[in-house]
């Protein structure tokens, strides 16, 4: 039977919007691969929030607001670190083990935080224990079902343009499947694997961008990606994250001479912004020769490490290096797509009876650069809300949508996409570098396929993704937060905007 509801991604911002949805009426959730695929699964430092003694909301909205360079939404910042500590404590009442001292909740620092605000679990495995507590909980409720390996490729929409459902490319049917209800909240998460080097998982192909965007959905802020100051690069080794939170354990960053830099680059030296650490690492590998600077934790003692950081520890001796001995190679790489679809507080995008929340929708609440290990609190803050909202479409009928038109693939191939984002819509950028990516994009033959997969879908997605970037970037002629310019070295007062496309209006600023 058709669910009243549609949760498209399993992650905690899905998971959350299912919980307040299962009030209204029956609820599918619809993950892409296993439940356990999601990038919250692999959030590691933690999830930020104004709940110990020396912390409170204003300075957790002021550390927000700081890191976003300008472009924050102010309203959604507020509802963001106001609803905060309870949405935390709501998790820990639902079974979330987050780590203590003594019994009392243990706070790590992370970048641009004045306070150490942010909350971990198993040490590095955060967003794994809020996962599991809301599967746990999500799965609890006799109105939650889950529909596992179903890759969304399309949206239903009606002729009035009212969103009806999804169409869905389900492995074990081996089949398109569309699936209808009354409403459909996308939760599908990031876009990193349009990048030739990133932290995201398989999964995280821009498809509810890519859906969202054909269907006519608004999109706003793609040209803000953030890219993350360290993941291991070592041959062999996939670019495992290392996360911000040794850094704010005291980790140094160290180029190839062993010179200590971040102290020349910004006064927070180590714990500067991430896009700051993330720009002075690129150009230190740049300065040097090098692929890649250290991160070197020698200093922290290898029982503390291991203690602190299982995970980490674990993986990066199983690759030969041994933090509590050896320096770490790291390098940046794409992490977080801060814009998406656009929505207000509640979720709602500019298509009716679509919603979206977490990673893939642009509500602005990270502005221009994501505070660190603000994202787990977004998803169960504005998944929430998300859920909350759809509830009004509980007994209306639901519209009837029409099957999208045959999906054209583009003829490219997936390394060759992914290395000229990575070159031309990467870490720092130039205008002419930005319209050559999105010329080069707009040129690429588009034809049918006999048997479409998975893997051709996704290219789909990734290729639409990267012309969006390089188009905002193109427009967007300043640099700020993520986004840097060669050509426009500076903040410009007339940028401090949302950039804002749709498939029938080309970029604008609003
Ligand atoms: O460094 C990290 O643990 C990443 C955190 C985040 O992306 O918020």
């Amino acid at each position: 039977m058709e669910p009243d509801f549609l949760v498209v991604g399993a992650g905690v911002a899905g998971l959350r919007a299912a919980i307040e949805l299962a009030e209204a009426g029956t609820v599918l959730v619809v993950a892409k691969d296993s439940l356990h695929e999601s990038s919250s699964e692999y959030a590691q430092g933690g999830i930020a929030v104004a709940l110990n003694d020396d912390d409170g909301v204003e300075l957790h909205e002021q550390d927000t607001l700081a890191a976003g360079d300008g472009l924050c939404d102010p309203a959604a910042v507020r509802t963001l670190v106001e609803e905060g500590p309870a949405a935390v404590e709501q998790l820990i009442e639902w079974g979330a083990e987050f780590d203590r001292d003594e019994g009392r909740l243990a706070f790590g620092r992370e970048g641009a935080h004045s306070r150490r605000r942010v909350l971990h679990a198993h040490g590095d495995s955060t967003g794994r224990e809020i996962s599991r507590t809301l599967y746990r909980k999500a799965s609890s409720l006799p109105n939650v079902e889950f529909r596992t390996f179903a890759a969304i490729t399309d949206l239903l929409v009606s002729d009035n343009g009212e969103v009806a459902g999804v169409v869905a490319c389900d492995a074990s049917a081996r089949n398109w499947v569309p699936l209808q209800a009354r409403a459909v909240l996308m939760a599908t998460g990031g876009l990193g694997q349009a990048y030739r080097v990133t932290t995201n998982p398989e999964v995280a192909t821009g498809d509810g961008v890519a859906a969202a965007f054909r269907a006519g959905a608004g999109i706003s802020d793609l040209e803000f990606v953030q890219f993350h100051p360290t993941a291991l690069d070592l041959q062999g080794a996939p670019p495992f994250l290392l996360t911000e939170a040794l850094r704010g354990e005291g980790g140094h960053l160290r180029n190839v001479e062993g010179d200590r830099f971040m102290p020349r680059y910004h006064p927070m030296a180590e714990l500067a912004p991430r896009d700051v650490v993330a720009r002075a690492i690129a150009m230190e590998m740049k300065r040097t020769g090098a692929p890649h600077v250290f991160l070197d934790l020698r200093h922290l003692g290898a029982d503390f490490l291991r203690r602190r950081f299982p995970r980490i520890y674990e993986t990066c001796v199983r690759y030969g290096v041994d933090p509590g001995t050896d320096m770490a190679p790291v390098r940046p790489a794409a992490h977080y797509a801060m814009g998406g679809i656009r929505t207000d507080l509640e979720g709602r995008t500019t298509l009716p009876r679509l919603y979206a929340a977490g990673e893939v929708a642009a509500t602005g609440v990270h502005g221009a650069n994501r505070l660190a290990s603000n994202s787990l609190l977004e998803g169960v803050v504005f998944g929430a809300r998300a859920g909350r909202a759809m509830r009004e479409w509980a007994g209306v009928p639901p519209a009837k949508g029409s099957r999208p038109p045959e999906p054209l693939f583009p003829c490219i191939d997936v390394e060759e996409l992914r290395t000229l984002a990575w070159e031309k819509c990467g870490i720092i950028r130039n205008g002419p570098e930005l319209e050559e990516a999105a010329d080069r994009l707009a040129r690429v033959t588009l034809s049918p396929a006999a048997s479409p997969n998975r893997a051709l879908f996704e290219l789909r997605s990734l290729h639409l993704v990267v012309g969006l970037i390089a188009r905002m970037a193109a427009a967007r002629k300043e640099s700020r937060g993520a986004h840097y310019r060669t050509d426009y070295p500076e903040k410009r007062p007339e940028f401090q905007k949302h950039s804002f496309v749709t498939k029938d209006h080309e970029v604008s600023f609003l």
